[in-house]
C-alpha cells in the first residue's frame, strides 16, 4: 500500500534516531518515495548524509538555508507529501504540535500537512510517563493524528521502561494501515462564519437548573450545556452580542459573550426575562427543572427514624412560554428533548408557547444529545417546517439553527 506514496519522514532528536535509518530504507523498499526533514538536535546524532544517501534526496534541516524561489517554498513538501511519519517523536515536537508551535523546519511542515500522520515517540521512560508528554499524545490523537505507542524494553539510559521506539518493520506496517484507509484523519477546516448577526443581540439559556431540597441536596438534570454554549460561540462568530444565561455548568466563559452564571429555574427566569426586553433573538436551550421543592429545608433534613420522605414539589416558572407571551418582533428558539415522542410533539410545544422554530432531538439515541459533543436534530418551524441535522457535532448544528434564525430575520 506504500507503493507510490509521497512519504515525508520526520526525524527529532532522540537517540532512537538510527534506527529511522533503517526504517527509510525499509520504506523505499515498499516502494515509497521518501524526503527527509530532520531537527537541528537530530543532525547531532546522525549525520543529514546518511539520510540524503538512504532516501535518495536532499534533507532539509534549516528553515532558511535553502534560498527560497517562493514565498512559501519552505512548505512545498507539506504539499508534496501523501502521508507523513515523525520517527522517533520526541516531547519536544509531540508539545509542539499539540500547541500549534512551528518554529523550525519539521514543525512548519507539519501544521501545514494536512494528510494522515504517524507519529511515533520515543524518550527516556521518566519523560514519556510525564502527564505533559501523555497530554500532547491524547491532544493530538484527538485531532486525528495516529499515535504509535511505545514499547516497553531495554532504554539507552541502562533500564526497561515504556519509552522504546517500535522496530522499524511494525512502524511500516502501521504506516501501511494508515495510507490504506484512505482517510486524512484531521478535522475538516473551520468555515469561516458569515457576519449575518452583526450587532443583533441575543439571549441564550443553558445548562440544567438546581432545585435545593435542603442545603446540600437538590433536583438536577444531566445537562452539560454544550449546545447552549455552541450556540453561544457561533452567534458571536456571526457578529451578535450574546448574553448567556447559564445554569451551574464546568464549561469556561465563552470569549466575547455577556455570561450571567444562575442556579435556580426562578433565578434563570428572571435574568433571561431581564436580558430578554433589549433583544432581538432568544434561544432557550436550558434544561430548566418543570418542578421545584416547595419548601426548601433550612438545615440538612436528617433521616432520623423516618422510613420515608414527603417531598411537595411545585411548578417553576416556563421560561420559553412567558418569552413566547411578549415575543414581539423578535425571533424566538425553543428545544424540545424527546424520548418517545416525534417531531410533531415539538410542533405543539412550538405552537402553544408561541415560537418560532423548535429544535426537536430524541434523547434515547445513544452517543447523542445530553452531554455529548454530538447531536442529530430536526428543526421544527411553521408551515410544516421539519429540517433534520446531523448526527454532526453541536457547533455544526448550532450555526445551521442561526442560519435559520438569520432567514427569519430577514423576512
Ligand atoms: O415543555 P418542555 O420543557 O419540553 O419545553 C422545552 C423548551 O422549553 C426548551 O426550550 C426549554 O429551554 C424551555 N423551558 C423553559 N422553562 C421551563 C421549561 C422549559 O424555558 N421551565
Amino acid at each position: 500500500m506504500l507503493a507510490g506514496a509521497r512519504l515525508l519522514v520526520g526525524v527529532t532528536g532522540g537517540i532512537a534516531c538510527y534506527k529511522s535509518v533503517d526504517l527509510c530504507s525499509r520504506l523505499r523498499k515498499a516502494g515509497a518515495e521518501v524526503r527527509v526533514v530532520m531537527t537541528e538536535s537530530a543532525t547531532r546524532f546522525v549525520s543529514p548524509l546518511t539520510f540524503q544517501s538512504i532516501s535518495g534526496n536532499p534533507v532539509a534541516t534549516d528553515l532558511f538555508a535553502t534560498p527560497a524561489q517562493s514565498a512559501v517554498e519552505h512548505i512545498w513538501l507539506a504539499e508534496w507529501a501523501s502521508i507523513a511519519v515523525v520517527a522517533p517523536a520526541t516531547a519536544d515536537i509531540l508539545g509542539k504540535l499539540a500547541h500549534g508551535i512551528a518554529d523550525d523546519y519539521l514543525s512548519t511542515i507539519l501544521l501545514a500537512f494536512a494528510g494522515p500522520a504517524l507519529l511515533v515517540p520515543a524518550m527516556n521512560r521518566m519523560m514519556y510517563a510525564h502527564p505533559a508528554v501523555q497530554a500532547s499524545m491524547a491532544a493530538l490523537a484527538g485531532m486525528g493524528y495516529d499515535v504509535m505507542p511505545a514499547e516497553y524494553g531495554h532504554l539507552a539510559e541502562g533500564v526497561s521502561g515504556w519509552g522504546r521506539m517500535p522496530e522499524p518493520p511494525a512502524i511500516v506496517e502501521r504506516l501501511a494501515g494508515l495510507a490504506a484507509e484512505g482517510r486524512v484523519p484531521r478535522p475538516e477546516l473551520p468555515q469561516p462564519a458569515p457576519r449575518d448577526l452583526d450587532g443583533v443581540s441575543v439571549v441564550i439559556t443553558a445548562g440544567p437548573t438546581q432545585e435545593p431540597i435542603d442545603p446540600v441536596r437538590f433536583i438536577t438534570n444531566p445537562s452539560s450545556g454544550k449546545t447552549g454554549w455552541a450556540l453561544a460561540e457561533a452567534a458571536r462568530a456571526r457578529g451578535a452580542a450574546v448574553t448567556l444565561v447559564a445554569g451551574p455548568v464546568a464549561l469556561p466563559d465563552p470569549p466575547g459573550v455577556r455570561v450571567v452564571r444562575v442556579r435556580t429555574a426562578q433565578e434563570m427566569a428572571d435574568a433571561a426575562l431581564a436580558a430578554y426586553d433589549g433583544c432581538d433573538v432568544a434561544i432557550c436551550a436550558a434544561a430548566v427543572s418543570d418542578f421545584r421543592p416547595e419548601a426548601p429545608a433550612p438545615e440538612k433534613i436528617k433521616k432520623g427514624e423516618q422510613d420515608g420522605l414527603d417531598l411537595r414539589l411545585v411548578r417553576n416558572p416556563d421560561i420559553l412560554a412567558a418569552m413566547g407571551r411578549r415575543k414581539g418582533r423578535r425571533v424566538l428558539v425553543g428545544f424540545a428533548a424527546e424520548a418517545g415522542a416525534g417531531p410533531e410533539e415539538a410542533e405543539r410545544k412550538r405552537a402553544s408557547k408561541g415560537a418560532d422554530l423548535v429544535v426537536y432531538n430524541d434523547v434515547r439515541r445513544p452517543g447523542l444529545g445530553f452531554g455529548a459533543d454530538d447531536n442529530a436534530v430536526v428543526v421544527v418551524g411553521a408551515g410544516g417546517l421539519r429540517e433534520a441535522i446531523g448526527p454532526a457535532p453541536k457547533r455544526e448544528i448550532a450555526h445551521r439553527i442561526l442560519d435559520r434564525v438569520a432567514a427569519l430575520r430577514r423576512i
